[in-house]
């Protein structure tokens, strides 16, 4: 049984998200009833990982309106009250978390659902829980086809080091990008999941993720889990196991690639991408096209999360750092897309061309 960080039931809708706080020392459910509930859990990153955060966002709406909760009678009155009540609800909601694209992407998709439908209130809302609820289906089937066209990419284009056997890979990841950041499979460690099913994958490393955890706290769990051959390293290992150790390919996720392929991440991406590039090894980028920005036209004009100094001075509620000292806590880096050799989504996977640009417009 595969992890799952979203259980939702409908008639009537039901959502509860496991608590990614807690883990890995405990799995614990919690219930979210209202759009509140999804802001405030998205911004603690009770739920995170840029896929997850805009399905549970789009759910927790899905959930309100169908539990006779959340609108007022007013907003039942009519089509156009009940449409004016999810746009503000969404536009509420896509502000919880700034840098990740696919809650904004979602959000866009479900305004102009609503806006089709010609019906009465109940038909808005109708149409409404039903598209939501089709987004958790349907990242499942994404991540599945980014796991297996980013797996078949990696085994066609890998360097294959003195003394190997080509078919068979050694990767690196950072954060978490599995199950727990989207509805199931994951990106990246979908990739590394289908490299791992075809008997491909000699091994996986995962970073520890700091200052927030991912990699140890999720990544590792997972990998656990899944019975996935892997180790884990502390982010300043990685120069030095990458010369030591032949690896492939590292493999990471996105929270927003703009249109010429730059792509924004989990903070300490960038810096894995430069020493990819310096012991040849692969840098692919694992991201549905709900990801991908096309009118963000390059990393410069990527907004980037500022995090709480805490979480840098403190591992969980232990202090580690020395009192009163100062804090940058940028949540994501941009990679330049120089330093990416693919980008893999469920529609193919992107390489540049001879001048070095991406075309991502090919997947809209
Ligand atoms: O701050 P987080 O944990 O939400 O950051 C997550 C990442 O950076 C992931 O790599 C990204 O969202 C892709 S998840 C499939």
């Amino acid at each position: 049984m595969s992890l799952q960080a979203i259980l939702y039931t409908s008639s009537p809708p039901a959502l509860q998200i496991l608590d990614q706080l807690k883990l890995p020392h405990e799995s614990v459910y919690v219930p979210i009833r209202t759009c509140e509930d999804a802001y405030d859990a998205i911004k603690r990153m009770v739920v995170r990982g840029a896929p997850a955060i805009a399905i549970v966002a789009a759910l927790a709406l899905a959930v309100e309106l169908g539990s006779g909760g959340g609108p007022s009678s007013k907003d039942k009155e009519s089509a156009g009250h009940a449409r004016a009540y999810v746009h503000g609800q969404l536009d509420y909601l896509v502000q919880s978390r700034p840098t990740a694209v696919n809650l904004a992407d979602a959000a866009g998709k479900l305004k102009a659902v609503v806006n089709a439908e010609a019906g009465s209130a109940e038909t808005v809302v109708g149409r409404y829980v039903e598209a939501a609820e089709k987004m958790l289906v349907d990242d499942v089937k994404d991540n599945e086809n980014i796991g297996r066209f980013g797996a078949e990419w990696i085994l066609g284009n890998a360097k294959v080091g003195e003394g190997e056997v080509k078919g068979r890979v050694a990767v690196l990841t950072h954060c978490n990008t599995g199950s727990l950041a989207t509805a199931g499979y994951g990106t990246a460690l979908g990739i590394i999941r289908s490299l791992h099913s075809g008997s491909n994958l000699t091994h996986t490393y995962c970073t520890e993720t700091r200052p927030y955890n991912q990699g140890s706290r999720l990544t590792a769990f997972e990998l656990v889990h899944d019975k996935i051959p892997a180790t884990l390293i502390t982010d300043s290992m990685a120069s030095s196991l990458m010369s030591l150790k032949s690896i492939a390919a590292v493999i990471v996720g996105a929270d927003r690639v703009a249109a010429n392929g730059d792509t924004a991440n989990k903070i300490g991406t960038y810096q894995l991408a430069i020493v990819a590039k310096y012991h040849g090894a692969k840098f692919v980028v694992a991201a549905p096209t709900t990801s991908i920005d096309m009118k963000t036209a390059s990393g410069k004009d990527i907004v980037i999360e500022h995090r709480p100094g805490k979480e840098v001075t403190n591992v969980g509620t232990v202090a580690t750092a020395a009192r009163g000292i100062n804090v940058y806590n940028p949540s994501f880096d941009v990679t330049p897309k120089d330093l990416i050799d693919a980008i893999a989504t469920e529609k193919g996977v992107a390489v540049k061309n001879a001048a070095g640009d991406f075309d991502l417009s090919r997947f809209f």
